[in-house]
């Protein structure tokens, strides 16, 4: 199948990628020059595990092209929006210009039968206004949000836990909805739940389905806090209760919080078109959530400060991460870079390092000191802060090793991804978040 995939940034790069890999003949179009000659050039303009290797098989089968001119998409039979919506600026709302700027770019192209397929995270009701847009061009709109991880996306594109399709109840929205079924044929004879859905209800899936991570991402942070209030242990009481299958111990890994380029701004967006819709105190208890959110960072950096005696200023602090998460260089809303910051604020000297992010942190924070080497970070230490949980820190750091090179052995655990039996055995300070 011919298809067109407007905005190549995490989301489309790899629904490109993923779309080639499994046959279709695929067009990635992006306003950004440089990240379409990188896309070209087979080399992916971000970190994602396994993109490097789909991205070089696409182009070499020829069935994976990148462009800068919308009028590749022509003759295109699906396409889809892949493009950002981010927060707008001084507000919560979600900027939506992106997305009627690659509308009214693709028009132009669009026969009647395509289909317009948007994957963009946008406030419900935004497909509605765009059908009409759409309609003397004779294409049809579906909606068909995508809920991908950064670090797990070629993965989750390729077998995604359920297809969910927005369409109108009408022949041509059926056809559209045809359409799309043929585009994931594989992962529907797989046994992938096809979800068909009216438009409104496709939107609202998306904003949900981050709203309630958020949620369960709080709500055991909040017990962090009742548990550090308590003596208790949030990671023993998240355990205690993952096992009862109507929970699930999944997102409910307390710590610094979440981040990255989708919860926080998400789940603003959310709030701000219920608001809209007149129903604000439907989802209020989301203010909450980013409230408890942010509040870890806080408690993050106050653990810092408590344990070297209130004395911060021109002290060394090791932090180990700079990523919203392991497995990505994004830094967009990284609770990790946010400690970081806070605690160079206080006076700290802070050196930073992260297997993948340090080029990102560094450009929009160059007042931290940053280096490549784990163990050059370490080397004499006052304080060590976990805040990403790579695996060069969970798995392959010991508490000896790291002995060995820091001047204080004090260390604060902000994803609770240590062993603290284990840290406090060979003689360090260990603190974690809502953990005794
Ligand atoms: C999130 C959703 O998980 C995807 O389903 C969705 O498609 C995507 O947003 C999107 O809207 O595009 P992502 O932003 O890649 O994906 O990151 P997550 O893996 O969900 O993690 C988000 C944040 O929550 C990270 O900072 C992570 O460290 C934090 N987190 C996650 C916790 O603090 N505790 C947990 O137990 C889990």
């Amino acid at each position: 199948m011919r298809m067109s995939v407007i905005g190549c940034g995490y989301l489309g790069a790899v629904h490109a990628a993923a779309m080639a890999s499994i046959g279709h003949d695929v067009i990635g179009i992006d306003v950004d020059e440089q990240k379409v000659a990188a896309l070209e050039a087979g080399t992916a303009p971000f970190f994602e595990p396994q993109l490097p290797e789909l991205l070089a098989a696409g182009i070499k089968s020829g069935r994976l092209r990148f462009s800068t001119e919308m009028a590749d998409a022509e003759g295109c039979e699906v396409h889809f929006l892949a493009v950002g919506t981010p927060q707008i600026a001084g507000g919560h709302a979600a900027d939506l210009r992106y997305v009627d700027a690659a509308v009214a770019g693709l028009i132009p192209y669009l026969r009647a039968g395509d289909v317009v397929a948007g994957k963009s995270t946008v406030p419900v009701g935004t497909a509605t206004a765009l059908v009409s847009q759409l309609a003397d061009s004779g294409a049809t709109l579906v909606w068909n949000p995508e809920f991908l991880r950064e670090g797990w996306a070629v993965h989750d594109t390729l077998t995604p836990d359920r297809l969910v399709v927005g369409a109108e109840a009408d022949g041509a929205g059926e056809r559209a909805v045809a359409v799309i079924r043929e585009v994931y044929a594989e992962a529907i004879a797989a046994g992938t739940p096809f979800l068909v859905t009216d438009l409104a209800t496709a939107e609202l899936v998306k904003g949900a389905a981050n709203a309630f991570l958020a949620t369960k991402i709080s709500f055991i942070n909040a017990m962090a806090e009742l548990a550090e209030a308590s003596g208790a242990d949030v990671t023993l009481l998240a355990d205690a209760l993952g096992y009862d299958t109507r929970i699930g111990r999944r997102y409910l890994g307390a710590g610094i919080g979440f981040g990255g380029g989708c919860l926080p701004k998400d789940i603003r967006a959310f709030t701000a078109r219920a608001e809209e819709l007149g129903r604000g105190d439907a989802v209020g208890f989301l203010r909450e959530v980013d409230t408890i959110n942010l509040r870890r960072r806080d408690r993050a950096v106050s653990l810092v400060v408590d344990a070297l005696g209130g004395l911060v200023f021109g002290r060394r602090i090791a932090v180990l991460g700079a990523a919203f998460k392991p497995f990505s260089d994004d830094i967009r809303d990284s609770p990790a870079l946010d400690v970081a910051v806070r605690l160079r604020g206080l006076g700290a000297d802070v050196i930073v390092t992260d297997p993948a992010a340090i080029e990102n942190a560094k450009s929009a924070h160059p007042q931290l000191g940053y280096t490549q080497s784990r163990d050059e970070a370490l080397r004499e230490a006052d304080a060590v802060v976990v805040v990403t949980e790579w695996d060069e820190y969970r798995r392959d750091l010991t508490p000896e090793h790291a002995g060995g090179l820091v001047r204080g052995r004090i260390i604060v655990d902000g994803r609770n991804c240590l062993d603290s039996d284990a840290w406090r055995a060979a003689g360090w300070q260990y603190h974690g978040m809502g953990r005794r």
